[in-house]
């Protein structure tokens, strides 16, 4: 199992090219499954996750071909309409097909996608909403029966903000009978990319990026092609590596705009942020002060940066208190940076962190325990003295795209190793 062995305290400087969001090109992948034909994305990364998406539309009759972070799917009409258990279990965002399946054949098998590490995580409200479109739901053996002739429009409100439920239920409104209004709906970025991507491909959507989305169904959709929009979590992730290790790092093609809560508390910190159109720099700061952060639903703090701020905070002047209000269990992280040195208290769903800039943080072995928890790993090993090694990277490839490379072409001395 490969490991990333990195000898911190080296000074991170230059710039570094974002790749396309992981989260964003998983959902447009499945919604490739709402029309047969060729689907084209661009700025797909090379990830983990994106081979497990093509196997699992691959067993549904979909074949693919990437090349070059172009992704191009021939959706073909469905071969099976089962999305089956060892191709869900490695990646729950598989859940997102049972919309688009359910909607195109109007019967749909979708394994549960189980247990996972940062809380259990239920698809109630995916389910819940699937219901309120008139399709009737099963749960037989570990798998989601879900059947409707037509789905119906209809009004839902989501008693909780969730990413995946609403971009479930957006693609099975597109091609529903009626108008589908979705209340209380996310409003993240990858949520708009979804959107722009389902017009294009004939739907008609108004409201995405707001809480109250408008759809109205259509007959039939056609394949489309897109560029994938550029990942705020690893651009964040990136200009941690430059903060924490007291260096000037600019990400290109990005957009700013997504990283405003993020941004704002780095400002806080003291850190000087420059933004240009589809860049953003930060200044190089030896010492930092602690700041406090809540994680909540878009535009506010994202919990997918909130295990990277920490790494950041342990090493700042003062103590930050770091709420967790999206995951039950996502201080997993926690632990694991106390091995290299860190004072941090965690209690249910908000740790203090008592940062030790004097002292700072010292190598050691650590276990990455999921996708971020494992760049927060990362980005504390390159400011410990020594030589830290993260076991358990995988987690890492699900979700950065070659970012040993990317630290590396910054000055980083990180190497994988097996
Ligand atoms: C997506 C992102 C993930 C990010 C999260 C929150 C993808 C592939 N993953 O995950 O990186 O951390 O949004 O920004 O895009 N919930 C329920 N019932 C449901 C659905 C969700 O109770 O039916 C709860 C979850 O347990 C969690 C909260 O709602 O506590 C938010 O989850 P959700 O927004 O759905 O996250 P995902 O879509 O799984």
């Amino acid at each position: 199992m490969d490991k990333m062995v990195i000898k911190g305290g080296v000074e991170l400087n230059g710039s570094v090219r974002v790749s396309g969001a992981k989260n964003s090109a998983l959902k447009l992948m499945f919604a490739s499954l709402l029309a047969e034909g060729k689907h084209v994305f661009h700025n797909v990364p090379e990830l983990a996750d994106v081979e497990s998406a093509r196997k699992l539309l691959q067993s549904l009759g979909c074949e693919s071909e990437f090349s070059q972070n172009t992704l191009i799917i021939n959706s073909k009409s469905l071969a099976s309409n089962k999305a089956d258990y060892e191709l869900v279990r490695k990646m729950r965002a598989s859940i997102l097909c049972l919309g688009p399946l359910l909607a195109k054949t109007g019967d749909a098998i979708v394994s549960l996608p189980g247990g996972c590490a940062i809380g259990t995580r239920p698809i109630d409200l995916h389910l819940e909403a699937m219901k309120a479109m008139g399709a009737e739901i099963e749960l037989k053996e570990g798998y989601v029966h879900a059947k409707a002739k037509k789905l119906k429009g209809t009004t839902f409100l989501f008693e909780k903000v969730t990413v995946g439920g609403t971009e479930n239920m957006m693609m099975a409104a597109t091609l529903a009978e009626g108008a589908t209004i979705l209340e209380n709906a996310a409003k993240e970025p990858e949520i708009v990319d979804l959107a722009n991507y389902l017009i294009k491909m004939g739907a008609k959507i108004t409201g995405h990026g707001t809480s109250v989305i408008h759809i109205e169904g259509v007959d039939k959709l056609k394949p489309a092609e897109h560029t994938i929009c550029p990942d705020r979590i690893e651009a964040g992730t990136l200009l941690i590596a430059g903060a924490i290790t007291g260096g000037e790092v600019t990400v290109t093609h990005v957009e700013p705009l997504y990283l405003e809560a993020f941004l704002s508390k780095l400002r806080e910190a003291h850190f000087k942020i420059e933004t240009t159109s589809n860049t953003i720099t930060i200044k190089k700061l030896k010492s930092w002060k602690s700041v406090d952060i809540t994680t909540a639903p878009h535009p506010l703090f994202a919990t997918d940066l909130q295990a990277q701020f920490m790494a950041l905070m342990t090493l700042a002047h003062g103590t930050s208190v770091i709420a967790e209000t999206v995951f039950e269990n996502r201080f997993m992280h926690v632990t694991e940076l106390m091995r290299l040195g860190a004072d941090i208290t965690p209690k249910t769903q908000v740790a203090v962190v008592r940062g030790i800039p004097e002292k700072g943080l010292t190598a050691a072995p650590v276990m990455a325990t999921d996708l971020r928890a494992s760049a927060s790993l990362v980005l504390a090993g390159l400011a410990a003295r020594g030589e830290t090694v993260v076991n358990r990277i995988y987690h890492l490839d699900r979700g950065y795209e070659r970012m040993e490379e990317k630290l590396s072409s910054l000055g980083a001395q990180i190497r994988r190793a097996d």
